[in-house]
């Protein structure tokens, strides 16, 4: 652990108003009141730099790529200030042994309290061979540091679930971080690439109350990921209504009617592009008229059929899937407004304030 948060954060000069925005931000992407912002800023304004081990196997640097894609200033760039990203093989200057070093002094000076990231998947086939870094195999990479880590994240769908390298026909023998690791708390933010800001919402949930937040069955953090895009699309009206797009230039398409009939995957895909947007919220797919080809789920790639409508019951979600959304965005709401009450009582101990940041 480095030193408070607070401390950094006066050292490079942002004000105390730029971070509680930053923070009221994150609470309503969270579905928190906004009252919740506040108690949100005491807590990470009080928490330790946790150390985080960034490890890329399998993949293609798009997640690093969007992750770090900077719109100055960004949210996401803020939050990477909050954290000491002590390895992260794309990122730093070191190279070679240097790096090596880099890594082995960050998992033995942090261990059993660092974050370990994971992009890629993992490459079982040929003992590994597929994929290996300063002569190590990626599965023994992330064994010995998923053995000394608090928890882990797996970000973009190749790491949570096996994504691109493990379609059909699967040539290296692919699998996901949980299918690895079965005795660290996971949590799983898939996406090909993911919002930037989902992750970041979760290291900020991380460092407001030293855990996870709440994860859906495949390990999702649910205040993201909990409903489909189609939930909360602004083309939803006329889904209802029956008005699709038959073709990408039709008058439909120009009129912004509901992509379903081209093959949108919105109805059965769970991410929070609808709402947060990408590029620092200035659009997602669906609204530069293209459908969504669900690449935050399971086997997106091997369910292709990418321009093809889904098979689905004529309008089965119209009603039920709207309630059912109204109850899990307020469960949610509920819990983690709970934990964030936990989190100011807990900061309320603490001699550190947020008025300690230049005013
Ligand atoms: Fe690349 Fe997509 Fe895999 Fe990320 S999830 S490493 S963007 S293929
Ligand atoms: Fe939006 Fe796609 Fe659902 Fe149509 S099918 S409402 S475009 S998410
Ligand atoms: Fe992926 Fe669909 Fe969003 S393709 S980026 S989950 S709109």
């Amino acid at each position: 652990m480095q030193g408070p948060l607070i401390d950094t954060l006066a050292r490079q000069g942002v004000t105390r108003r730029t971070f509680l925005k930053y923070c009221a931000t994150l609470a309503s992407m969270m579905a928190l009141p906004p009252s919740a912002g506040r108690a949100m800023a005491e807590a990470m304004a009080a928490a330790r730099r946790p150390s985080v081990i960034w490890l890329p196997f399998q993949e293609c640097t798009g997640c690093t790529e969007s992750l770090t894609r900077s719109h100055s200033p960004t949210l996401e760039g803020m939050i990477f200030d909050m954290i000491s990203l002590d390895y992260q093989e794309t990122l730093m200057a070191a190279a070679g042994h240097q790096a090596e070093d880099a890594l082995n002094t960050a998992m033995k000076d942090n261990a059993g309290t660092y974050l370990l990231i994971v992009d890629g998947s993992i490459p079982l086939g040929q003992d590994g061979a597929y994929s290996c870094i300063a002569g190590r195999s990626n599965l023994d990479l992330l064994k010995e540091a998923a053995g000394g880590a608090a928890a882990i994240i797996a970000v973009g769908t190749c790491a949570s679930f096996g994504g691109i390298p493990k379609a059909n026909p699967n040539p290296t023998g692919a699998v996901s971080v949980s299918d690895i690791i079965k005795d660290k708390p996971i949590v799983n933010i898939p996406g090909c690439p993911p919002i930037p800001v989902v992750m970041t919402g979760v290291l900020a949930h991380y460092l407001t109350f030293g855990s996870l937040p709440e994860l859906d069955a495949l390990g999702r953090p649910k205040a993201f990921f909990g409903e489909t895009l189609h939930d909360r699309c602004y083309r939803r009206p006329f889904y209802d209504q029956g008005k699709f797009a038959k073709t990408f230039d039709d008058e439909g398409a120009r009129r912004g009617w509901c992509l379903f009939e081209l093959g949108c995957k919105g109805p059965v895909t769970h991410n929070a592009c609808a709402t947060v947007k990408w590029n620092g919220g200035t659009s997602w797919p669906v609204e530069s008229g293209h459908g969504c080809l669900g690449c935050s789920e399971p086997d997106f790639w091997d369910a292709g059929s990418f321009y093809k409508a889904l098979s689905l019951p004529a309008n089965p979600l119209r009603f039920g899937a709207a309630a059912a959304a109204v109850g899990a965005v307020a469960g949610v709401a509920l819990s983690v407004a709970n934990r964030v009450k936990q989190g100011a009582a807990k900061s309320a101990h603490e001699t550190t304030t947020l008025d300690d940041l230049e005013k």
